[in-house]
């Protein structure tokens, strides 16, 4: 008796052991304890970017969400509040806009918000033939995938390494390990953020800071619509973006440099290290030619609009 009597704790006490314990099992749930973090997602609007900020929002992060579509971030919002009791920030801009990336970041600054994890996944695509592309479209892409993720990392890094922890999530291209045809400004801009992301990752390792390049191959996206070639996802095995971001966070809790989601294309990876890259470009024709060209630019006035 005296013995029980001597371990029961006071109510407040218990309530203080089952939150501690809940918190626990939380943590149990949550190894790489991101709970109650910021992470901020470039391209939340739809496909890879929403879905980081679903498993992210389920580890217990806090988002803070930006794309063009404030509607979609608004809709993903409430579900992510409804679903994990997350905190949201949206902050709607064009990204390929030259000074979007400073007034990004400044107004992130000025809500005085401290960021863990950058996920740099905002991207777009355009597949076509030399002579029907629009150059504006791919300097828009170059704008985007390079100079905004160049920009966002590089102001990110800073407040991570004086804190010695977080990181930095770049999301790169399978087509990113070799030039192809057709979308040739695509695929160099991929290899830039990959080869951009393994040297960060090199540098910064020893100091607490992961920074890791992932490289999806076909995922259903809307990016194929956007690129004016929806009918490939029929034709190509793809990915869910469920099972890429499960994939990548995997990876970066490990620490990885460069995830590669699925078997079959890490051994394409590997392939074509091996293969004179005459051979690998040529081939790249058959695989990405477009089956029903239309001029660069029109896809996205027809399919963005909702
Ligand atoms: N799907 C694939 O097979 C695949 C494979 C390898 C790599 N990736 C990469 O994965 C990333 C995500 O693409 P996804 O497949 O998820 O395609 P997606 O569904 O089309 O998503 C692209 C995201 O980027 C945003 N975005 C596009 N232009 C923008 C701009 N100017 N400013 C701000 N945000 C912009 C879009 O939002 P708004 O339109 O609302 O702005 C959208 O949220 C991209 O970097 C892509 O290159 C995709």
């Amino acid at each position: 008796m005296i013995f029980c009597s001597a371990v029961v704790p006071e109510p407040a006490v218990c309530a203080k052991i089952a939150a501690d314990s809940s918190f626990r099992k939380k943590r149990r749930l949550l190894p790489d304890s991101l709970v109650d973090r910021w992470a901020l997602i470039t391209g939340a609007s739809s496909g890879i970017g929403a879905e980081f900020a679903r498993q992210l929002a389920a580890r217990g992060m806090h988002l803070v969400l930006t794309a063009r579509r404030e509607d979609r971030l608004r809709e993903l919002a409430e579900e992510l509040d409804l679903r994990h009791g997350a905190k949201t920030e949206l902050i709607p801009l064009d990204l390929s806009e030259p000074d979007a990336p400073r007034r990004l970041w400044d107004e992130i600054v000025s809500r005085n918000i401290r960021m863990h994890i950058l996920v740099n996944n905002a991207g777009f695509s355009q597949v076509s033939e030399v002579d029907r592309a629009s150059r504006e479209k791919l300097l828009e892409m170059v704008r985007l995938n390079v100079a905004a993720v160049t920009d966002l990392t590089y102001r990110a890094l800073p407040s991570m390494l004086e804190e010695g922890d977080g990181g930095v999530i770049n999301v790169s291209s399978l087509t990113g390990f070799q030039p192809v045809a057709y979308m040739g400004v695509y695929a160099a801009s991929k290899a830039y953020i990959l080869h951009l992301s393994e040297s960060l990752w090199a540098e910064l390792r020893d100091r607490g800071v992961h920074v890791m390049a992932l490289c999806p191959g076909t995922t259903r996206t809307e990016l194929f619509e956007v690129a004016g070639v929806s009918g490939w996802l029929k034709k190509r095995p793809s990915h869910s973006p469920e099972r890429v971001v499960r994939t990548a966070l995997r990876a970066f809790r490990k620490k990885r440099p460069v995830c590669i989601p699925g078997a079959r294309n890490h051994l394409l990876t590997l392939l074509q290290r091996f293969l004179p890259r005459k051979r690998v470009v040529r081939g790249s024709m058959k695989y990405f030619r477009p089956l029903n060209p239309r001029p660069a630019g029109e896809a996205e006035a027809s399919d963005r609009a909702d």
